[in-house]
């Protein structure tokens, strides 16, 4: 499973690359605007952290397709090739996910709460589909299941499209459909740490320092030991 994570946080970003094994960065204008900071500069620093290779998620802002496809080619200009523009899950959206697959270019259709939405982004060409498991979960709806449906459908139909699910509240709801088999999870950075915060973890961890400490009072490691 692809593992990205869903903040603009610089400061985040660079902690969290620099220990789990991360894809890359996911973000939308709301995650932007929680930085308070030019969104084009937000980006661009988000690229030079990551480096050339790994992934980031961008969203369009115009709500007409032909607004979409430029906002879409100034993305690909300012962050590179690996890039994968989000676009909204409406009419208009699947016409600009159309058009922009048929020019090579990588999206994500977005904003995805029905399965039926995640079938027409596919359909239009997308190469990832984003549900909001908690936004669902919060309308009354399983989030989870509904993206279990929405991975069946894109087996039964074919479609090379992934799941990047994302709006996670919770460890558990990654946990279900990492265990689905769903191919990119985004997360905010206090879900991704959730993943190993136990204090049965913590305890172990610590029981092999005292022991270790026993038979080896002055030395903080094996290389220390050694010499
Ligand atoms: O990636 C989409 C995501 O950012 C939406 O999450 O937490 O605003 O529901 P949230």
């Amino acid at each position: 499973m692809e593992l990205y994570i869903d903040d603009a946080n610089v400061n985040e970003i660079r902690r969290l690359i620099d220990i789990y094994p991360i894809d890359g960065v996911t973000t939308n204008p709301s995650i932007l605007a929680k930085t308070g900071s030019n969104p084009v500069e937000v980006l661009k620093e988000i690229r030079t952290i990551l480096g050339p290779e790994s992934r980031i998620f961008a969203q369009t802002i115009p709500m007409d397709a032909d607004g979409m496809i430029r906002d879409a080619h100034a993305l690909v200009t300012l962050l590179g090739k690996h890039t994968v523009v989000k676009i909204p899950s409406i009419p208009e959206g699947f016409k600009a996910i159309r058009e922009l697959s048929q020019q090579g270019l990588t999206t994500c259709g977005t904003v995805v709460y029905t399965p039926m939405q995640a079938y027409l982004a596919a359909k239009a060409g997308a190469a990832y589909v984003a549900p909001y498991i908690n936004r669902i979960d919060n309308m009354g709806f399983d989030g989870v299941e509904t993206v279990k449906k929405i991975q069946m459908i894109l087996n039964l139909h074919q479609f090379k499209t992934k799941i990047l699910a994302a709006s996670f509240k919770n460890s558990q709801q990654v946990l279900d459909l990492c265990a689905f088999g769903i191919k990119a999870a985004t997360c905010a950075p206090s879900v991704i740490d959730g993943f190993v915060k136990n204090a049965a973890i913590d305890s172990a961890v610590q029981d092999f320092l005292k022991d270790f400490s026993k038979i080896a009072p002055n030395s903080a490691s094996i290389a220390d030991l050694i010499g």
